[in-house]
């Protein structure tokens, strides 16, 4: 079937709009009507496996990132992560009851391939979580999950990162209930978080007018720092590659807590700094690292949602409101004003969004 842009000027924003249905699928393929998670045969089994080991590569690593954080606090399951083209040729010793999960949209990324060619007959299970199900590492694994995102053209992945998420918080959950981990009741609040995604993320679309100011703004600087923490870190990290990748901007991720250790010396007022800061247990501590960087005349964009931004605003250069959402489910709603900070920045600059210079969407080469 031929892929149009369906009236979006690029591939990019319709595949950032799609994204409330897309999510949408990804849930309804993976949960029943009562809310019990079903994953495709051979269902796995978390009583069996004791650690993760995650490979990715890109934006699939940073979505593999987040996970750690959701497996290790709702699992309580011990996680490692890692770059592909770092894992493959570090002969990473695998320890019995390992599962080696492998994420990747393509499918077909040589780097991650090469991973799992690695760890096939060390780990007790190979598992992916992929896009293309037709694709070598869907084929290779021992249970290949899709996200049922669709197919994805824009380079900078976008839907593919959040149907990524959605699908990792399913095994996350399902983990944490063979592993006896979560209540009922806890499963049963999972799971209606996880289904007011896609109209929480209605509403974050809601903010495109308000982004693309935001971005005008970003489009003159010549570095940006994107800060956050907890599992809004990766999504920081995130938020960073996606402004590289398509604005040619220079942006890089903090782990808030870390700013004092080095990048808090190029803070000056030639430096915006994105928060990414749900108003959740850590917000005080986001909060006085960004005063720290309003301290030193460093220009904060801090995205919230209304109670974070009442408690925190004042003296931001500029502010992006969120709707209100469980704590845990944080990094899939804010991956949207990323999104979009990303997308309006490079339309100021004039690149081409679709298509960024040195980038392929599918890297199968060494
Ligand atoms: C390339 C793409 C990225 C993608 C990465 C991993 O760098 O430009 O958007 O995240 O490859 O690709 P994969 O298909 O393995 O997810």
């Amino acid at each position: 079937t031929r892929i149009d842009k369906a009236g979006h000027k690029h591939f990019m924003a319709k595949e950032i709009a799609e994204q409330p249905a897309v999510i949408g699928e990804a849930l309804s393929r993976y949960l029943t009507a009562d809310g019990e998670i079903m994953l495709p045969d051979p269902g796995l089994d978390f009583t069996k496996i004791d650690r993760i080991t995650m490979v990715a590569c890109g934006t699939a690593f940073y979505a593999c990132l987040t996970a750690k954080y959701w497996f290790e606090q709702i699992a309580r399951m011990p996680v490692e992560v890692d770059v592909a083209s770092e894992f493959r040729y570090r002969e990473p010793p695998i320890s019995d009851r390992t599962m080696a999960l492998f994420v990747s949209q393509s499918g077909e990324t040589a780097d991650t391939l090469a991973a799992l060619r690695y760890c096939a007959g060390k780990a007790d299970l190979i598992t992916s979580v992929v896009n293309v199900t037709e694709s070598s590492i869907a084929r290779e694994s021992n249970l290949a999950l899709p996200i049922h995102a669709g197919v994805e053209v824009g380079v900078a992945s976008t839907k593919a990162f959040t149907c990524q998420l959605t699908v990792l918080f399913l095994m996350v959950l399902k983990a944490a209930v063979d592993r006896g981990a979560i209540t009922k009741e806890e499963l049963a609040d999972y799971v209606s978080g996880l289904r007011s995604m896609p109209s929480l993320i209605n509403t974050a679309l809601e903010q495109n007018a308000a982004l693309r100011d935001e971005a005008y703004k970003l489009s003159s600087a010549r570095d940006v720092l994107f800060l956050g923490r907890g599992a809004m870190f990766p999504l920081a990290l995130e938020g960073a590659l996606k402004l590289k990748e398509i604005s040619y901007i220079h942006a890089e991720a903090y782990a808030s807590g870390e700013l004092k250790h080095g990048p808090i010396a190029l803070i000056d007022e030639n430096v915006p700094v994105v928060v990414m800061a749900p108003n959740d247990t850590l917000f005080d501590k986001t909060v006085s690292n960004m005063q720290e960087v309003m301290a030193r005349k460093g220009k904060v964009i801090l995205i919230s949602d209304r109670a974070g931004l009442d408690e925190a605003a004042e003296g931001t250069w500029g502010q992006i409101e969120m709707p209100p959402v469980a704590d845990a489910l944080a990094p899939i709603l804010y991956a949207i004003p990323a999104q979009l900070l990303a997308y309006h920045t490079a339309i100021a600059k004039g690149t081409d969004v679709d298509q960024p210079r040195n980038l392929a969407k599918s890297v199968t080469v060494e």
